[in-house]
Protein backbone atom coordinates (compact mmCIF):
# COMPACT_ATOMS: atom_id res chain seq x y z
CA UNK A 1 0.00 0.00 0.00
CA UNK A 2 1.42 3.56 -0.40
CA UNK A 3 0.45 6.43 1.23
CA UNK A 4 0.83 9.91 -0.16
CA UNK A 5 1.06 11.70 2.93
CA UNK A 6 0.64 10.84 6.47
CA UNK A 7 -1.08 12.27 9.31
CA UNK A 8 0.64 14.45 11.65
CA UNK A 9 -2.30 16.92 13.01
CA UNK A 10 -3.10 16.94 16.74
CA UNK A 11 -6.85 17.25 17.06
CA UNK A 12 -9.61 15.48 18.52
CA UNK A 13 -10.09 12.32 16.64
CA UNK A 14 -13.45 10.16 17.30
CA UNK A 15 -14.56 9.66 14.07
CA UNK A 16 -12.91 8.37 9.95
CA UNK A 17 -14.25 10.04 7.06
CA UNK A 18 -13.01 8.44 3.76
CA UNK A 19 -13.81 10.65 1.15
CA UNK A 20 -12.59 10.22 -2.79
CA UNK A 21 -14.27 9.90 -6.19
CA UNK A 22 -16.69 7.46 -7.00
CA UNK A 23 -16.08 3.84 -7.24
CA UNK A 24 -12.83 4.34 -4.90
CA UNK A 25 -14.62 1.71 -2.78
CA UNK A 26 -15.55 4.05 -0.01
CA UNK A 27 -18.61 1.87 1.49
CA UNK A 28 -17.49 -1.01 0.84
CA UNK A 29 -14.36 -0.17 3.12
CA UNK A 30 -16.20 1.79 5.47
CA UNK A 31 -18.49 -1.01 6.30
CA UNK A 32 -15.48 -3.37 6.74
CA UNK A 33 -13.64 -0.81 8.77
CA UNK A 34 -16.91 -0.07 11.08
CA UNK A 35 -17.65 -3.76 11.52
CA UNK A 36 -13.57 -4.12 12.98
CA UNK A 37 -13.55 -1.32 14.89
CA UNK A 38 -17.25 -1.67 16.00
CA UNK A 39 -17.91 1.32 14.60
CA UNK A 40 -21.19 2.93 13.15
CA UNK A 41 -21.41 2.60 9.23
CA UNK A 42 -23.01 6.10 8.33
CA UNK A 43 -22.96 6.78 4.11
CA UNK A 44 -23.89 10.39 3.98
CA UNK A 45 -25.45 9.35 0.24
CA UNK A 46 -27.90 6.66 2.19
CA UNK A 47 -28.65 9.51 4.67
CA UNK A 48 -29.66 12.17 2.35
CA UNK A 49 -31.92 9.52 0.41
CA UNK A 50 -33.79 8.91 3.46
CA UNK A 51 -34.29 11.90 4.40
CA UNK A 52 -35.33 13.66 1.03
CA UNK A 53 -37.30 10.23 0.51
CA UNK A 54 -35.96 9.54 -3.46
CA UNK A 55 -33.33 8.40 -4.70
CA UNK A 56 -30.24 10.82 -5.36
CA UNK A 57 -30.67 10.24 -9.27
CA UNK A 58 -34.41 11.69 -8.57
CA UNK A 59 -32.90 14.16 -6.21
CA UNK A 60 -30.31 15.48 -8.89
CA UNK A 61 -33.60 15.07 -12.17
CA UNK A 62 -36.16 17.28 -10.05
CA UNK A 63 -34.51 19.35 -8.07
CA UNK A 64 -31.17 19.51 -9.66
CA UNK A 65 -27.09 18.87 -8.05
CA UNK A 66 -27.77 22.68 -5.69
CA UNK A 67 -30.17 20.68 -3.94
CA UNK A 68 -28.48 17.80 -3.31
CA UNK A 69 -25.21 19.46 -2.91
CA UNK A 70 -27.73 22.01 0.20
CA UNK A 71 -28.39 18.20 1.27
CA UNK A 72 -25.15 17.01 1.88
CA UNK A 73 -23.62 20.72 3.87
CA UNK A 74 -26.44 20.22 5.91
CA UNK A 75 -25.78 16.65 7.37
CA UNK A 76 -21.78 17.27 7.28
CA UNK A 77 -23.20 20.04 9.96
CA UNK A 78 -24.94 17.22 11.97
CA UNK A 79 -21.87 14.59 11.81
CA UNK A 80 -19.84 16.66 14.10
CA UNK A 81 -21.85 15.20 16.86
CA UNK A 82 -21.12 11.84 16.33
CA UNK A 83 -18.68 9.55 17.85
CA UNK A 84 -17.42 6.28 17.34
CA UNK A 85 -18.37 6.58 13.61
CA UNK A 86 -17.08 5.44 10.01
CA UNK A 87 -18.36 8.30 7.64
CA UNK A 88 -18.58 7.28 4.20
CA UNK A 89 -19.14 10.34 1.97
CA UNK A 90 -20.59 10.96 -1.95
CA UNK A 91 -17.57 11.75 -4.28
CA UNK A 92 -18.37 15.46 -4.46
CA UNK A 93 -18.67 16.25 -0.83
CA UNK A 94 -15.40 16.95 -0.23
CA UNK A 95 -15.70 19.74 -3.33
CA UNK A 96 -16.85 22.27 -0.80
CA UNK A 97 -14.01 23.33 1.53
CA UNK A 98 -16.48 24.15 4.26
CA UNK A 99 -17.85 20.19 4.52
CA UNK A 100 -13.97 19.48 4.59
CA UNK A 101 -12.92 22.12 7.00
CA UNK A 102 -16.35 20.43 9.27
CA UNK A 103 -14.89 16.85 8.89
CA UNK A 104 -11.53 17.84 10.24
CA UNK A 105 -13.19 19.09 13.10
CA UNK A 106 -14.44 15.32 14.57
CA UNK A 107 -12.65 12.86 12.22
CA UNK A 108 -9.68 11.59 10.93
CA UNK A 109 -10.65 12.01 6.75
CA UNK A 110 -8.67 9.35 4.60
CA UNK A 111 -8.83 9.77 0.74
CA UNK A 112 -9.36 6.41 -1.48
CA UNK A 113 -7.80 7.23 -4.72
CA UNK A 114 -8.19 5.10 -7.82
CA UNK A 115 -6.99 5.97 -11.47
CA UNK A 116 -10.02 6.92 -13.76
CA UNK A 117 -9.66 3.40 -15.86
CA UNK A 118 -9.61 1.84 -12.41
CA UNK A 119 -13.14 3.92 -11.91
CA UNK A 120 -14.78 3.47 -15.05
CA UNK A 121 -14.50 -0.16 -14.42
CA UNK A 122 -15.83 -0.23 -10.90
CA UNK A 123 -19.06 1.72 -11.97
CA UNK A 124 -19.68 0.32 -14.99
CA UNK A 125 -22.88 -1.39 -14.91
CA UNK A 126 -24.47 0.61 -11.99
CA UNK A 127 -26.77 3.58 -13.29
CA UNK A 128 -27.30 5.20 -9.87
CA UNK A 129 -24.70 7.85 -10.52
CA UNK A 130 -25.79 10.76 -12.64
CA UNK A 131 -23.01 12.43 -12.89
CA UNK A 132 -21.26 9.34 -14.86
CA UNK A 133 -24.58 9.19 -17.30
CA UNK A 134 -22.62 10.44 -20.31
CA UNK A 135 -21.58 9.33 -23.99
CA UNK A 136 -18.24 9.73 -22.85
CA UNK A 137 -17.77 8.24 -18.93
CA UNK A 138 -14.26 7.97 -19.64
CA UNK A 139 -13.82 11.67 -20.12
CA UNK A 140 -16.86 13.28 -17.22
CA UNK A 141 -14.39 10.87 -15.04
CA UNK A 142 -10.92 12.52 -15.81
CA UNK A 143 -12.46 15.82 -15.60
CA UNK A 144 -14.41 15.53 -12.77
CA UNK A 145 -11.13 14.22 -11.14
CA UNK A 146 -9.00 16.58 -11.97
CA UNK A 147 -11.50 19.47 -10.72
CA UNK A 148 -11.62 17.42 -7.40
CA UNK A 149 -8.31 16.33 -6.91
CA UNK A 150 -7.04 19.73 -4.93
CA UNK A 151 -9.75 18.82 -2.59
CA UNK A 152 -9.22 14.94 -2.36
CA UNK A 153 -5.34 16.20 -1.39
CA UNK A 154 -6.17 17.68 1.49
CA UNK A 155 -7.09 14.73 3.50
CA UNK A 156 -4.95 13.48 6.57
CA UNK A 157 -4.07 10.48 4.25
CA UNK A 158 -3.98 9.47 0.85
CA UNK A 159 -4.69 5.65 0.31
CA UNK A 160 -4.14 4.19 -3.44
CA UNK A 161 -6.57 1.35 -3.79
CA UNK A 162 -5.31 0.45 -7.30
CA UNK A 163 -4.81 -3.56 -7.29
CA UNK A 164 -6.10 -3.96 -3.34
CA UNK A 165 -8.70 -5.62 -2.18
CA UNK A 166 -11.38 -4.20 -0.34
CA UNK A 167 -9.95 -6.00 3.19
CA UNK A 168 -6.24 -4.43 2.51
CA UNK A 169 -7.63 -1.24 1.69
CA UNK A 170 -9.70 -1.35 5.02
CA UNK A 171 -6.36 -2.44 6.94
CA UNK A 172 -4.59 0.66 5.63
CA UNK A 173 -7.36 2.83 6.91
CA UNK A 174 -7.57 1.04 10.35
CA UNK A 175 -3.59 1.15 10.93
CA UNK A 176 -3.77 4.76 9.92
CA UNK A 177 -6.79 5.73 12.12
CA UNK A 178 -4.77 4.08 15.30
CA UNK A 179 -1.84 5.59 14.19
CA UNK A 180 -3.28 9.18 14.36
CA UNK A 181 -5.23 8.43 17.84
CA UNK A 182 -1.93 7.83 19.79
CA UNK A 183 -0.63 11.27 18.85
CA UNK A 184 2.35 13.18 17.40
CA UNK A 185 5.13 10.93 16.77
C1 LIG B 1 -21.36 12.05 -6.53
C2 LIG B 1 -21.04 10.83 -5.99
C3 LIG B 1 -22.04 9.89 -5.51
C4 LIG B 1 -23.31 10.65 -5.09
C5 LIG B 1 -23.79 11.53 -6.18
C6 LIG B 1 -22.76 12.56 -6.61
C7 LIG B 1 -20.28 12.94 -7.00
O1 LIG B 1 -21.55 9.18 -4.38
O2 LIG B 1 -23.06 11.41 -3.94
O3 LIG B 1 -24.15 10.71 -7.27
O4 LIG B 1 -20.51 14.15 -7.16
O5 LIG B 1 -19.14 12.44 -7.21
P1 LIG B 1 -20.43 7.99 -4.48
O6 LIG B 1 -19.09 8.66 -4.52
O7 LIG B 1 -20.66 7.23 -3.21
O8 LIG B 1 -20.74 7.20 -5.70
Amino acid sequence: MRYWKTMSATRPIHNLALIGFMGTGKSSVGRMVADTLHFTFLDTDHVIEARAGKPITDIFQQDGEPAFRDWERRIVEELARRDKTVIATGGGLPANPANLASLKTHALVICLWATPETILNRVSGHDHRPLLNDADPLLRIRELLAARAPFYRQADVLVNTELRSIREVALQVIHQFHMAQSGPR
